[in-house]
């Protein structure tokens, strides 16, 4: 992942931010190389490596670029995760080995209008209705969504209310439904126009009277809620290997512009000002590189790793923001214009505090697991 980087990402970055081009070339060659599908069994198409490999793989990916990185990421721990843990034999055969030969790709509808924090407040509802769930409702903030390539998107949806089966209060019963692109009554609007991750895809969803047949559920019936849960903690790992790739990122074009950069008679590196700032980075992202390669290798190792993830989410999308920042400050004037990759990388930086759950809602979690 590392050489494809750096010698097909890398060229081809700064323009497609500057156009906000998807980059489908490079996810045809990704797929191509079997990197859209690294921690799925290989008889369904997949890499058959572990979540340690793909989280170096963002890793390298965002050390270059933020857009292709969350693009792979997206696709492969929210997108295709589900139902690679869920899906029937049916639904993997279905989908699998195109999503892992990235001619697919698979996005997860979580987020609404009145639901990104507090995601258990779901208000799309699917009635089952002459053996088809039926469809209303609206997601937000939907990566890879609305591309060409795009297969589907499983969405959480209200199918009915429930108390857990015991007496408690009655609650929402949340389900998780497969609808593929192009079903009648799902549309995608346009893409945002956001602060960065230009060359990635999001965009709302709109779900009017769209029907998918009853075998699209996804897992059993009122599992929704938990499974995307679930399906979080992992994404934390793979959006926390995002923010260390992005700040190693930083850090190495501000250490060889700073080796080149002369000032005073002689190279900015030399000044301890600046000496500071990039061994308090390397220091800073060495650190952050292990907490993510740990939440990584306990899930791997089957071990809770929920605390893990959200503390390596917490860490590294701050450190992102800072190291992006010191990167910029180190190129001077330079670094806020776009020639240079640092401008891009600090646009890119600041949505790690706010995906896949925000700096407060991992402090949340966090806490909770300490028992608070
Ligand atoms: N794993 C499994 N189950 C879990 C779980 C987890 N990590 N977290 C909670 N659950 C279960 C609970 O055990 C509980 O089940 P019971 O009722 O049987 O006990 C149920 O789910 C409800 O849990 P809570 O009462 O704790 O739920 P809550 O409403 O208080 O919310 C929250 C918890 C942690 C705040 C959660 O809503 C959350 O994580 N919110 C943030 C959502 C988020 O990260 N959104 C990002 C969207 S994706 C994205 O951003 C992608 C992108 O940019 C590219």
């Amino acid at each position: 992942m590392r050489q494809f980087a750096r010698e097909e990402v890398a060229p081809a970055a700064e323009e497609l931010d500057r156009t906000k081009s998807f980059p489908y070339e490079l996810i045809s060659k990704l797929g191509g190389l079997g990197l859209m599908g690294i921690p799925f069994p290989e008889d369904q198409g997949g890499g058959g490596a572990d979540t340690l490999a793909y989280t170096m793989a963002i890793e390298e990916l965002a050390r270059i670029d933020s857009s292709v990185a969350i693009t792979v990421a997206a696709h492969t721990s929210l997108g295709t995760m589900p139902i690679h843990l869920w899906g029937t034999d049916e639904q993997k055969s279905e989908w699998m080995p195109a999503l892992c030969a990235g001619e697919k790709l698979a996005s997860f509808g979580l987020t609404e209008p009145e639901a990104g924090s507090d995601a258990g407040n779901t208000s799309t509802t699917a009635t089952l209705t002459d053996g088809e769930w039926v469809i209303n409702g609206a997601k937000q903030f939907i990566t890879n969504s609305g591309t060409d390539i795009s297969g589907c998107v499983t969405i959480t949806a209200v199918t009915g209310r429930s108390n857990g089966g015991g007496g408690g209060a009655e609650r929402k019963e949340i389900s998780n439904i497969i609808v593929p692109n192009g079903t009648p009554g799902y549309e995608q609007g346009e893409p945002y126009r956001k602060m960065g991750w230009n060359a990635s895809d999001t965009r709302p969803l709109s779900f009017d009277d769209c029907r998918v047949p009853e075998s699209n559920l996804l897992g059993r019936r009122g599992d929704g809620f938990k499974q995307f849960m679930q399906i979080l903690d992992g994404g934390r790992i793979g959006v926390s290997a995002m923010g260390v790739g992005l700040a190693q990122g930083a850090l190495d074009e501000a250490l060889a512009y700073a080796k080149e950069r002369r000032a005073f008679g002689q190279p900015i590196s030399r000044f301890q000002t600046i000496q500071a700032k990039i061994a308090d980075l390397s220091a800073q992202i060495e650190a952050a590189r292990l907490l993510t390669y740990r939440a990584a290798i306990q899930k791997d190792r089957g071990e809770p790793f929920t605390l893990t993830a959200a503390q390596a989410k917490l860490i590294t999308g701050r450190l992102a923001v800072r190291a992006t920042e010191e990167a910029v400050q180190i190129h001077g004037g330079y670094g806020y214009i776009e020639e240079y990759p640092v401008c891009r990388f600090y646009r890119d930086a600041k949505v790690l505090t706010i995906g896949e759950g925000t700096d407060e809602v991992q402090q949340m979690v966090i806490a909770r697991q300490l028992g608070c």
